[in-house]
């Protein structure tokens, strides 16, 4: 181990991207913790502009921007301090991220709406912490490509993924053989099909180890959460298909794992908090002491592994089809997930429909093996429409 006296540096100039979510919140406690380290330069929001202008008063924004027009017009500007200019809209999000004095963009806006952001932000060749993986679901090859153009590091905020790329810093792809995603299985491991007929939003809300958004919430209910996130390993490592596994972990302590051509395996392990991957995100490759908790080794006696039961879960297997297939396949899955999830939380649609939707629409689509962002866009809103048809056509029909 090298002793470092590292000279004093500027702290680094954050937006935040999605700061009243989970993730955002979690991401201002860690600037709070390390102010000589991170200071915020922007912040946005969609609707909740009382959390917004709070988190304001408390870390002083030169903008704040909100994406709803509602909220804009209705929110009172005079809660927000005078050094804040607010702002509205995706130009508005365009503009805060690739301020010349903004060093990195955490990207916590949860679905296909963060991808316009990070996608100004890669343009801009700012160091992306990327929380929010329907960007690279929804046009993975284009976000790549577009942050090798323009330089911009993209460093994952997932906690697999951060786990994955820790346990890679330092080693080439050929001495790679393989990775494994770990899942905590949600609220539902261990149920048959026939008991996830019923089960409602409280109960799929319940999370037994994260405490996350209600979208992300239900994915990793249905294990769609781990479907995007297989999309989302390989483009932010270049992996194929076969390079791709995914296990059970019900602790949520490690955090997935790399084996390697020699045999060995490497993982990442921490309690289930996301604001080490965050810090880790932004201020890699370095290690601060920050707010993160410390596993508690004397009363962990052991650790669980299992197979996912993808046969009661069969939202997994899409995600590997998807990334067989790529092209539109993504924006395709992304965007009828999104709609299901949608419809099943205002309770129009049961939970085992959501997986199903997305099955169906998934294998109806017109694809296209190599999109524009712009027909990205248009099958990203026929899915969603399709998912709203999809679940017309099963009320006037109800399944026996
Ligand atoms: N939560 C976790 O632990 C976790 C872990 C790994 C990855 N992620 C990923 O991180 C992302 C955020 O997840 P989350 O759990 O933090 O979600 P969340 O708690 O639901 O927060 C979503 C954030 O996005 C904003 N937002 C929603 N719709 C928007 C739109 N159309 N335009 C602009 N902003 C919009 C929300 O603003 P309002 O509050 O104003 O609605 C809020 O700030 C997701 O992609 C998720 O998959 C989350």
């Amino acid at each position: 181990l090298n002793r470092v006296n590292d000279p004093p540096r500027k702290p680094l100039r954050v937006v935040v991207l999605g700061s009243t979510g989970s993730i955002g919140v979690n991401t201002l406690d860690v600037v709070a913790h390390l102010p000589d380290r991170l200071q915020i330069a922007a912040l946005c929001a969609h609707a909740s502009w009382e959390t917004l202008f709070a988190q304001a008063r408390q870390f002083s924004p030169r903008y704040v921007v909100l994406t709803d027009a509602t909220a804009f017009e209705q929110c009172d500007r005079s809660q927000l301090p005078p050094c804040t200019q607010l702002l509205f809209g995706p130009d508005a999000v365009a503009k805060i991220v690739s301020e010349p004095d903004v060093d990195a963009v955490v990207s916590a806006i949860v679905g296909a709406a963060g991808l316009t952001g990070t996608w100004a932000a890669l343009e801009a060749g700012k160091l992306v912490a990327l929380a929010n993986k329907e960007t690279l679901v929804v046009a993975g090859s284009l976000v790549v490509e577009l942050a090798r153009k323009h330089n911009a590091r993209i460093v994952p905020v997932d906690s697999e993924h951060s786990a994955i790329f820790q346990a890679l810093t330092g080693h080439g792809a050929h001495e790679v053989e393989r990775i494994v995603l770990t899942a905590s299985g949600g609220p539902f491991r261990g149920r048959t099909r026939s008991q996830l007929e019923a089960v409602t939003v409280d109960e799929a809300l319940r999370h037994p180890t994260w405490r996350m958004g209600p979208k992300i919430t239900v994915d990793s209910a249905t294990l769609m959460n781990k479907a995007l996130e297989v999309i989302e390993a390989k483009y932010l490592f270049a992996l194929s298909l076969e390079q791709i596994d995914v296990i059970l972990h019900p602790d949520s302590i490690v955090h997935s794992f790399v084996e390697f051509v020699d045999g060995s395996v490497l993982a990442q392990l921490s309690p289930p908090d996301m604001r080490l991957p965050i810090q880790y995100a932004l201020l890699y490759p370095e290690r601060v002491s920050g707010p993160t908790k410390r596993l508690q080794w004397r009363e962990l006696c052991s650790l669980h592994f299992e197979q996912p039961d993808r046969e009661t879960f069969p939202a997994l297997n899409l995600g590997f089809e998807v990334l067989r297939r790529g092209g539109t396949c993504g924006a395709v899955l992304n965007a009828a997930n999104e709609r299901a999830v949608e419809l099943f939380l205002c309770g129009e649609l049961r939970f085992l429909d959501i997986t199903r939707a997305c099955a169906d629409v998934l294998a109806s689509h017109d694809y296209l093996v190599n999109p524009s962002l712009d027909e990205l866009w248009a099958s990203d809103r026929w899915a969603r429409q399709e998912v709203s048809r999809w679940t017309r056509l099963q009320h006037r029909s109800p399944t026996p």
